[in-house]
């Protein structure tokens, strides 16, 4: 089905899983703000759910109770993990289990940059995982235009909601997307973002050897943004922060991106470990960005 980006897929499913009496969705802990908001205006709560270094962390899964959970596999937003193989199978595994639905948020999977993008979750089992994508990333969010699979037994449910919610997509956007893609226009678009998102992103990883050395740079395999911890020497956060966005800098935490607010607050007084994201901006202006930020920390 053709939705308005990866918001919409969310607003349906958390509509269509309340209908069917689910009132709580597990998520991303830290993770997007989109999904406890898109979940919370359906009326279900999300749940957050912390990470390892695989993926979603199952014990803390499986002891939810959830029957539903929302994930970004093939780069985490933000922490930019790709899950595991295992993980990947222990996910479909628990969905069978309980007889529940995974869904699978791939906001930016056709942007990998060491190997051919990782296959969707979804076609491992299309009966338990939803997948929402869109164009977003590749061509502008403003266009708003997406896609979503779901599983037969979510099917109904979904449709009736896009339906309730817009009597369907705009027919000239779908028919001009359409025909976008059977001319492989598509194709050639992914890979001139692909190249122009590397080029953005080596200049980022390289500004930030030359003005952060001993920065630990994170989650650059794939996706449009990486994680940077920096050397204690640069810290507290807090003030580090507050410099940057001083000097114009706009820069978040990763801590921002935790769900509970002691989560939020953790890390303040701590080394900054930051969200940096690269596609908007030319190699020049991520250079000039990376040194004010130098400049701003004042080290
Ligand atoms: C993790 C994640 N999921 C979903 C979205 C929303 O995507 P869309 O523009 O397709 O609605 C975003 C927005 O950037 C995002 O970061």
């Amino acid at each position: 089905m053709i939705v308005s980006g990866v918001a919409q897929a969310t607003a349906l499913l958390a509509l269509a899983l309340h209908a069917r009496g689910t009132d709580a969705v597990g998520v991303e802990d830290p993770g997007s703000p989109q999904h406890g908001a898109l979940y919370a205006a359906a009326g279900v709560t999300a749940v957050p759910l912390p990470l390892d270094d695989e993926g979603t962390d199952l014990a803390a899964l499986r002891s939810s109770g959830v029957r539903a959970v929302t994930t970004t596999p093939a780069h985490q937003f933000p922490t930019g993990i790709a899950y595991s193989a295992r993980r990947r199978a222990e996910l479909l595994d628990w969905a069978r289990s309980v007889d529940g639905f995974v869904i699978e948020d791939d906001y930016d999977g056709d942007f990998r940059y060491d190997r051919a993008p990782v296959g969707a979750l979804q076609g491992l089992d299309p009966e338990r995982v939803a997948y929402a994508g869109s164009v977003s990333k590749s061509l502008a969010p403003g266009l708003r235009l997406g896609w979503l699979l779901v599983p037969e037994a979510l099917a109904e449910e979904v449709v009736e909601r896009k339906r309730t919610s817009d009597l369907g997509h705009a027919v000239l956007d779908q028919a001009l997307f359409a025909r976008f893609v059977e001319r492989g226009d598509y194709d050639r678009q992914l890979r001139r973002c692909q190249r122009a998102y590397r080029e953005r992103r080596d200049a980022l990883v390289a500004a930030l050897r030359e003005h952060f050395p001993g920065a630990r740079v994170s989650g650059i395999a794939a996706g449009l943004h990486v994680i940077a911890e920096l050397p204690l020497r640069y810290g507290p956060q807090r003030r580090f922060l507050e410099r940057v966005a001083a000097a114009g800098v706009d820069v978040r935490a990763l801590a921002a991106y935790a769900h509970a607010r002691a989560g939020r607050e953790e890390g303040e007084e701590g080394t900054p470990r930051l969200v940096l994201g690269y596609a908007q901006l030319s190699p020049a202006r991520i250079r000039d960005g990376v040194r004010l930020m130098r400049e701003a920390a004042g080290v």
